[in-house]
C-alpha cells in the first residue's frame, strides 16, 4: 500500500468519523431478546408506519407488480407514468412533480442542488433531522429557533435569523415529534420572506386538516414533499415525491446525476396503489379514528398528557421520568421513541397510532407503570 494512500484514507476516516449520521437505535430482535418474549409479540409503535392496510392485501399487489414487470430491463417511462397518476392524484400539471426515492432521498437530494459549503439551512426545533444531517454533510451550517410553547411557529423569530446565505428553509407541517400542522398563514409568511428554497415535508399531510399542494402555484420557492411510507403504509419500498414549480421540479428531475433513482418495480408499485387509491383512504380514516380513541383513553390515565395531532403518531407527556417508563416498556415487548426533555415538557414520547390490539397493549401498560 502506497504512503501517499495510506496517509489520506486515514485522515479521510478521521474526518467521516466525524461526520452525524442517522441512527435507527434498538430494533424489535434485540428487544424481544432482552425481554425474553416471541419477536411476534413485540408492539412497534416508534417508527410512524401505518399497519392499516393488511399485508397479505400489499403482498398480492406486489405479486401483480412483479408478473408485470421484466427485471431484466433498465427503467424507460415507468418514472413518467408514474408522474402522470400523481398528477390526477394531486391535481396538478405532470411538470409540477418529482419523484424520489422516498423523502430521505428527496431531502438528500434538494440540500445538494441547493446548498453549498459555507451556505446555511434553517429550521425550529424540534424537528425530522435529516435535513440537519445533509446540511453539514455539505458542510452547512444549521440554525434553528425552538417552537414556541402553544407547538406553533415562532415566524417573527424565524424571519429573524434569515440573511443571503441561508439556502434552505426546512418547515415539517404536520410535525415530527410534536404532531401539530401549522398555521396555513404561518407558512405562507415564512415562504413568501424566505429568500432560498423552502422545504415543506408533508410526510403526514393526509392525516391532517389542510395541504398546500392546491396552492402551490402561488410559491415560486416551494418544494412541498410527500411519500409512500406513512398514509400508503409502504416504509420499505422507499418511494416519495416532490410538488413544485415547473422550474423547481425539473432541476429535481433532471439535475441529478445518476440516471435511475428509483427502481421500475417501486415506481409500478406507486401506480398500483394509486389505482387502489381506496386502500389508502380506508387506512387514514382509520388511523384518524383510532388516534382520537387513543388520545382520550392516555389522558386518562393518571399522569400522562397526549397532545391533539395531525398525524399517524402523538406527542405524549409522562410524569415519571423518561428513561424509567422507556426501559419498563422495551421490557414488556414496547417500542416507543423517546425524546425526553422536549421545549416546556420533561418527559416526552412519541407514539405511532397502531391497530386497536396495539394501542390496547399500550394503554394498559402504561396504566401499569404509571400505577407503579
Ligand atoms: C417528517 C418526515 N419526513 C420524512 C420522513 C422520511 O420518510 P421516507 O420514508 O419517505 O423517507 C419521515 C420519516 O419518519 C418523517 O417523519
Amino acid at each position: 500500500m502506497s504512503e501517499s494512500y495510506r496517509k489520506w484514507i486515514e485522515e479521510k476516516l478521521v474526518k467521516l468519523e466525524a461526520v452525524d449520521c442517522y441512527s435507527a437505535g434498538a430494533t424489535p430482535e434485540t428487544v424481544a431478546e432482552q425481554a425474553g418474549i416471541p419477536q411476534s409479540e413485540i408492539i412497534k409503535l416508534n417508527f410512524n408506519e401505518t399497519m392499516f392496510i393488511s399485508k397479505a392485501k400489499l403482498s398480492a399487489l406486489i405479486k401483480e407488480v412483479a408478473d408485470e414487470i421484466d427485471l431484466r430491463l433498465y427503467p424507460e417511462d415507468e418514472e413518467v407514468k408514474l408522474r402522470e397518476k400523481l398528477s390526477g392524484y394531486m391535481k396538478v400539471p405532470k411538470d409540477y412533480l418529482a419523484v424520489g426515492n422516498a423523502s430521505d432521498e428527496l431531502i438528500d437530494r434538494i440540500v445538494r442542488l441547493f446548498v453549498e459549503k459555507g451556505d446555511s439551512g434553517i429550521s425550529f426545533s424540534p424537528t425530522f433531522a435529516i435535513p440537519r444531517l445533509c446540511v453539514k454533510r455539505q458542510e452547512g451550517e444549521w440554525a434553528t429557533v425552538p417552537l414556541l410553547s402553544n407547538l406553533q411557529l415562532d415566524v417573527k423569530g424565524l424571519i429573524s435569523k434569515f440573511s443571503d446565505k441561508t439556502r434552505l428553509l426546512y418547515l415539517c407541517s404536520p410535525n415530527n415529534p410534536t404532531a401539530t400542522q401549522f398555521k396555513m398563514e404561518d407558512v405562507e409568511t415564512l415562504v413568501k420572506s424566505f429568500p432560498g428554497v423552502v422545504i415543506l415535508d408533508e410526510a403526514y399531510g393526509e392525516f391532517a386538516d389542510y395541504s398546500f399542494v392546491p396552492r402551490i402555484r402561488e410559491f415560486e420557492n416551494m418544494i412541498i414533499l410527500k411519500t409512500f411510507s406513512k398514509a400508503f403504509g409502504l416504509a420499505a419500498l422507499r418511494l416519495g415525491y416532490g410538488v413544485a414549480n415547473p422550474e423547481l421540479a425539473k432541476i429535481l428531475t433532471e439535475k441529478s446525476p445518476l440516471p435511475y433513482p428509483v427502481s421500475v418495480f417501486t415506481l409500478r408499485m406507486g401506480c398500483k396503489m394509486l389505482d387502489n387509491i381506496e386502500l389508502m383512504k380506508k387506512s387514514v380514516e382509520q388511523v384518524k379514528n383510532e388516534r382520537g380513541k387513543l388520545i382520550k383513553a392516555l389522558n386518562e390515565i393518571d399522569g400522562i398528557e397526549a397532545f391533539d395531532s395531525q398525524a399517524n403518531f402523538l406527542l405524549v407527556n409522562t410524569r415519571k421520568p423518561a428513561d424509567e417508563v422507556y426501559e419498563k416498556l422495551l421490557k414488556r415487548g414496547i417500542m416507543l421513541k423517546k425524546w425526553g426533555k422536549l421545549l416546556q415538557y420533561d418527559n416526552c414520547f412519541r407514539v405511532t397510532v397502531g391497530l386497536p390490539e396495539m394501542n390496547a397493549k399500550l394503554i394498559e401498560t402504561l396504566k401499569q407503570i404509571q400505577g407503579e
